[in-house]
């Protein structure tokens, strides 16, 4: 049995900012990822970090409150407006950290963070390092790993890569420990734990057209649903409006705030015909573009019915070699167009789940001892819609608040006995493994995960009704019936990306079925959630948040009601 005072499940941004934070406070820590920290998702994220700094000089002086209260109107709401306030009230903080950790930001004139704008404040607010402001949060991150590794004066700091968290093992309400496969030798684990933090990032790989690395599959959310944890919100999907048509690489939102055009066509600026979009147009929030996109394509002014054009050839080959040097790369490698010369085509595609695992301000669950953060999470700050720059925001931020409870809770634990515990869990998990890799069925895991894909694409996208929602749910409990019968390409023991997938693919199957079940039941419009059937929002009715729970058969859903702060439902026009 391994013992770690910590553990951290996830090294993305969220991950690495809460063992920082753990080891800080002397906790003896370990990270367990299931790839190297530097390939986590995070690293993918381009266009940049929100906080007020009010740093661009002809931006308008900014406030935390300005930036509580547009994330709580790019909500649509359903935010809590104690979680925002912390966030914005802890953002430039966390921003000058990272800056003093050595992150590469991009400067002003004299000298400050640059920042751009982004949708839903209108002026700039997110810090940015060109458009690989993930890649440069990551690695300074990650640098303070290494630093704390190695600092003897440090308590431990464990890095296990290339593991994959199967299990979170729960006794009397209290969280003791987790069970871990090892990739590479083919071997479960179990560990004990004071206690476990997850911040494994989202679940956008449910969906084919997705801007999120292959590894995100929902695992990370599926394992505590598995134990009884509620999923909050996860019928709010993220549908990012510029996406490579095609390969649905991300195009970040920083090409707009840079001042770059949506156009139909005809060549014509067409949010300007939409009433939602027609002030911010650009630099609106993603769902609304997303949707009028789908509306400009479903009214014939698509490119071959399927894409519009994001163009930034009057932003001049310098600006764009300086400020967006990854879309160029981007659009040569994966387009062969160059968008100095050449419009891009882009289409909406799945970025994020607003949804995860349902806990507090302070990162706690309903299990003692167990904490979550970063896109797993659904604290929520985010709501119904989340603004583009606020979700490695919401790494650094919450991760840090999840680190600092974790260690107060662990200075302050008694002794306890979970041994047996955890060797029952370790047992029954040997067990399913083996049924896994040994079952004679017939079914490819890649077949159901493509079936699964197209699903999620074509029935539970940026518009949805409840006729596509039950077909959606059919098809997806029809899978979960196949899944009993796979079968696997490859039976041996080390490194068996097979098993692995296989294991996943369960999570990723019961995650969509939570998804499908919320957003049946949310009979309104709100953000990222739009139903054909029920246009509008409902705030007398759905202005609440749901929980999903894992039953034996299927799931159980609740409800919870949203804390609203000095910000009062309004109207949202942009
Ligand atoms: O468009 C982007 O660069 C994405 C940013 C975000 O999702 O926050």
């Amino acid at each position: 049995m391994i013992y770690h005072d910590a553990i951290v499940v996830g090294g993305g941004l969220a991950g690495l900012r809460a063992a920082i934070e753990l080891n800080r406070h002397n906790i003896r820590t370990a990270v367990i990822s299931k790839v190297h920290p530097i390939r986590s998702h995070s690293v993918a994220a381009q266009g940049g970090i929100n906080a007020p700094l009010g740093n661009h000089p002809r931006g308008i002086h900014d406030t935390w409150e300005k930036h509580a209260f547009d994330t709580v109107k790019g909500s649509d709401y359903l935010a809590d407006q104690d979680a925002v306030i912390r966030m914005t009230r802890e953002a430039s903080e966390r921003i000058y950290e990272m800056d003093y950790w050595g992150c590469p930001f991009s400067r002003t004139l004299e000298g400050k963070i640059a920042q751009r704008p982004f949708g839903g404040a209108g002026f700039p607010r997110t810090c940015y390092a060109a458009d690989k402001t993930g890649h440069a949060l990551m690695h300074t991150l990650y640098q303070q790993i290494v630093r704390f590794k190695q600092a003897s004066e440090r308590k431990e700091m464990v890095v296990y890569d290339e593991w994959l968290v199967t299990d979170l093992v729960i006794e009397e309400g209290i969280c003791v420990g987790i069970i871990a496969f090892d990739i590479i030798h083919g071997k479960l684990e179990a560990f004990e734990a004071g206690a476990v933090i997850f911040a494994t990032g989202g679940a956008g790989r449910i969906y084919g057209k997705s801007t999120n690395a292959l590894i995100n599959t929902g695992m990370g959310m599926a394992v505590p649903y598995w134990a009884g944890i509620p999923l909050k919100d996860m019928e709010f999907i993220q549908f990012h409006p510029t996406t490579l048509f095609g390969k649905n690489i991300l195009i970040t939102e920083g090409c707009r705030g840079e001042g770059g055009f949506l156009l139909n066509n005809k060549g014509e600026r067409f949010l300007a015909k939409y009433s939602d979009s027609i002030h911010a147009m650009e630099v609106a929030p993603r769902d609304i573009i997303s949707r009028n996109s789908i509306r400009e394509i479903m009214a014939g002014g698509g490119f071959n019915d399927s894409y519009m054009h994001l163009d930034l050839r009057h932003l001049g080959k310098e600006k764009i070699e300086q400020r967006l040097p990854g879309i160029r790369e981007i659009c040569r490698d994966f387009a062969g167009i160059d968008p100095v010369t050449d419009p891009i085509p882009v289409q909406p595609g799945q970025h994020y789940t607003m949804g995860g695992i349902d806990c507090t301000t302070e990162c706690e669950t309903v299990v003692k001892g167990f904490y979550a953060a970063g896109e797993a999470a659904c604290v929520s700050v985010h709501g119904a819609n989340r603004l583009g720059g606020n979700s490695l925001l919401d790494t650094v931020v919450f991760g840090a608040i999840a680190g600092s409870n974790a260690a107060r809770y662990i200075h302050n634990l008694k002794h306890r006995k979970c041994e047996t515990i955890l060797k029952e869990t370790l047992k029954r998990t040997e067990q399913k493994l083996d049924r896994v890799g040994k079952s004679e069925g017939t079914e490819l895991p890649v077949d159901i995960k493509n079936a699964l894909n197209i699903i999620m694409d074509t029935k539970v996208g940026i518009f949805r009704d409840a006729s596509q929602l039950k077909e959606a749910l059919y098809e997806v409990k029809a899978l979960q019936d196949r899944y009993k019968r796979i079968k696997l390409h490859y039976t041996g023991k080390h490194t068996n990306l097979s098993l692995q997938w296989a294991l996943e693919l369960r999570g990723s199957l019961d995650v969509a079925e939570a998804i499908i079940i919320s957003a049946l039941a949310r009979e309104e419009s709100r953000g990222s959630h739009y139903r054909t059937d029920f246009p509008k929002r409902n705030d007398n009715d759905w202005l609440k948040h749901t929980l999903a729970y894992s039953i034996p058969e299927g799931v159980r859903l609740d409800y919870k009601p949203v804390n609203i702060g000095p910000f009062e439902p309004r109207e949202r026009k942009y």
